[in-house]
């Protein structure tokens, strides 16, 4: 697993330039807990755990849930799932997601391993649902040049894991503390996504609600830096808006 974390986190960057591993790779790999805290405030009003359980059928189906972290979407479907298999580059992460799915009682439905989106240790056709949250996005920043072949290998292995006619699933964001959609890098990766792989896309709010604006400021600033806790505090939020996309098809 460390060699498929190394090779996700060199990518893009010059030999030797670890000082520059900063921002989310650090935060899955040293706060793992804090990057739960946030993701425990986010979509306040339901609306993407609504989406995904009543537009997808996860009843008594295999899933795999690809860059997992600390298995955010993995505690909505579990419970209705036959069996969810989380993956991810970064162990810490599955440690998190790995207790919380065990203080549910749902360990006996999950299998937890380390791997790349881009090598799924799993049979062809073996899923019947395949989701990534929040994952590929990484890619376009990891490896400014050449982004577009990593999102292809993850996507590949998503349909190659998935029986035909099963579900595909990606979600992204589509702006932190903005209340529309808000261009931005991504956006060729979401053309992408839609374009070459034949994705559509649903925008939803997954707002963020917290008790106090400190509180808004000290959780989503590990994250978001200094730029975004200057934005909480400017704006007295308690709520931060976001925008999230679900990106979804059926397979091949
Ligand atoms: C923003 S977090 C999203 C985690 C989780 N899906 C959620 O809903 O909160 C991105 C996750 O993708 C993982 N990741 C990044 N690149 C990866 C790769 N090539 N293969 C597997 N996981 C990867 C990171 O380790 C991190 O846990």
């Amino acid at each position: 697993m460390e060699a498929a974390w190394q090779d996700v986190k060199r990518l893009g960057r010059a030999e030797g330039d670890e000082a520059s591993v900063s921002g989310p790779e650090r935060v899955y790999l040293t706060q793992a807990r804090e990057y739960d805290r946030l993701i425990m405030a986010e979509d306040t009003d339901g609306n993407l755990e609504r989406h995904m359980l009543e537009s997808f059928d996860f009843h008594g189906k295999a899933v795999v849930d690809v860059g997992a972290g600390t298995g955010r979407l993995s505690r909505w479907i579990a419970p209705r799932a036959d069996h969810v298999h989380l993956v991810d580059v970064a162990a810490p992460m599955l440690e998190v997601a790995s207790e919380t799915l065990d203080s549910m009682g749902l360990s006996g439905k999950v299998s937890i391993e380390t791997a790349d989106a881009r090598a799924l240790p799993l049979e062809d056709s073996s899923v019947d649902v395949a989701m990534a949250g929040w994952v590929y996005g990484h890619f376009r920043y990891w490896m400014p040049e050449g982004w577009e072949i990593m999102v292809d290998e993850a996507v590949s292995e998503m349909m190659r894991v998935t029986r035909p006619g099963g579900d595909l699933i990606v979600i992204e964001t589509m702006g932190t503390g903005v209340e529309e959609p808000e261009a931005g890098p991504l956006d060729v990766y979401y053309e992408r996504l839609e374009v070459h792989h034949g994705f559509a896309r649903r925008v939803l709010r997954t707002d963020y609600l917290f008790a106090s604006v400190e509180e808004a400021v000290e959780v989503m600033g590990v994250f978001f830096g200094e730029g975004m806790s200057e934005a909480i505090r400017l704006n007295d939020w308690t709520r931060v808006p976001e925008c999230t996309a679900v990106f979804s098809r059926a397979n091949a």
